[in-house]
């Protein structure tokens, strides 16, 4: 099977998660964002841009059954900045390897979809039904790229999967520049800094743990999907806890599984965050037998004692 952005946060443990579950990984990621040392050593790994025609070629002929689709531009603000690179890594380098897999007869491919902005600002928690309303490029690309997998699925038989995702954390995710807040907090603990909050902090999340996200992408290579119904609305599947938690309760929590304490400042409200997100996940519950399993406590200690240490 093969990875795409297998040296990014996320994607190294899915690569972990198949690898582990006897499948053998080929990760492909241009490291623009990734670091060599995600890459796990069981993996073969391939320093390509999925946009590229190597990429495509190696898609097409390496006789993979399945593809977890990871790489991606992913961050909401350099999307705001810049559209077209946004469109060229989330729809145009998606197609690039959605030809590879059609002509490489790949089974199936699992897309990593962000249920954190396609369905905008209506209060949650959100079905995966609920009108999709994203205010970013970056979730239209998203849902534009969801829409080009029902296509594909419908005109050449590749199995297509989308997992929304909440908010995901936990080790080896990047505390800078736009990072989840996790990273960011528990970097702020080890180094004794005081936490930031934007805003009255009451803003909330759903944050999922990547080890659980991992285990859905699993989940998803494997299971039965219904017929294509001639819609674009193809197989999706919410990955997320369906709690919501507050940035403050976040901080909160942050320092307790540290067993660290800092200040905790507030800074004026940041514009164009969503008050507020929360998912549904009892399709995934139902139909992947997927539920998040690490509770946020010992998902907070795990990703601080990464932090902490620097490494896997
Ligand atoms: N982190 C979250 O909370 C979250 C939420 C919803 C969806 N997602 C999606 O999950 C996926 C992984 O996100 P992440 O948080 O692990 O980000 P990440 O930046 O850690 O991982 C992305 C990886 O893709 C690689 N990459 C980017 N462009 C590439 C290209 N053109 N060619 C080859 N490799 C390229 C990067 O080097 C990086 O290793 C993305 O598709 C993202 O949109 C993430």
């Amino acid at each position: 099977m093969l990875v795409t952005g297998g040296a990014g946060f996320i994607g190294s443990h899915v690569a972990d998660a198949f690898l582990a579950a006897g499948w053998d990984v080929t990760i492909i990621d241009n490291l623009s964002r990734g670091r060599p040392e995600n890459l796990p050593r069981a993996a073969e790994f391939r320093c390509l841009d999925i946009g590229s025609e190597e990429a495509r070629d190696l898609v097409a002929k390496g006789g993979f059954e399945v593809i977890a689709h990871l790489a991606a531009q992913v961050d909401v603000r350099v999307s705001v900045a810049d559209p077209l690179l946004d469109a060229e890594e989330n729809i145009l380098a998606l197609l690039n390897i959605l030809e590879g897999a059609r002509h490489g007869g790949v089974r199936r491919l699992v897309f990593s979809s962000s249920g954190g902005v396609v369905y905008g600002e209506r209060p949650p928690p959100h079905l995966e039904t609920a009108p999709k309303l994203p205010i970013s490029p970056y979730g239209v690309t998203k849902l534009a790229a969801e829409y080009y997998l029902a296509c594909f699925r419908q005109l050449y038989g590749i199995d297509t999967v989308a997992l929304r995702y909440s908010n995901v954390y936990g080790p080896r995710q990047d505390p800078h520049g736009e990072a989840g807040v996790v990273a960011i907090f528990g970097s702020r603990l080890r180094d004794r800094r005081a936490i930031t909050i934007y805003g009255d902090g009451e803003q909330t999340r759903d944050y999922v743990y990547c080890g659980d996200v991992a285990r859905a992408n699993l989940l998803a290579a494997d299971v039965v999907l219904p017929e294509p119904d001639g819609t674009l609305d193809g197989p999706a599947f919410n990955v997320g806890t369906g709690v919501q938690t507050s940035v403050n309760a976040l901080a909160r929590a942050m320092i307790t599984a540290s067993g660290m304490d800092v200040p905790v400042e507030h800074e004026p409200e940041r514009r164009g965050e969503l008050r507020a997100n929360a998912l549904v996940i009892d399709k995934a519950a139902r139909v992947l037998g997927w539920r998040p399993e690490v509770s946020l406590h010992d998902g907070l200690r795990a990703t601080y004692e990464w932090i902490v240490k620097g490494s896997d």
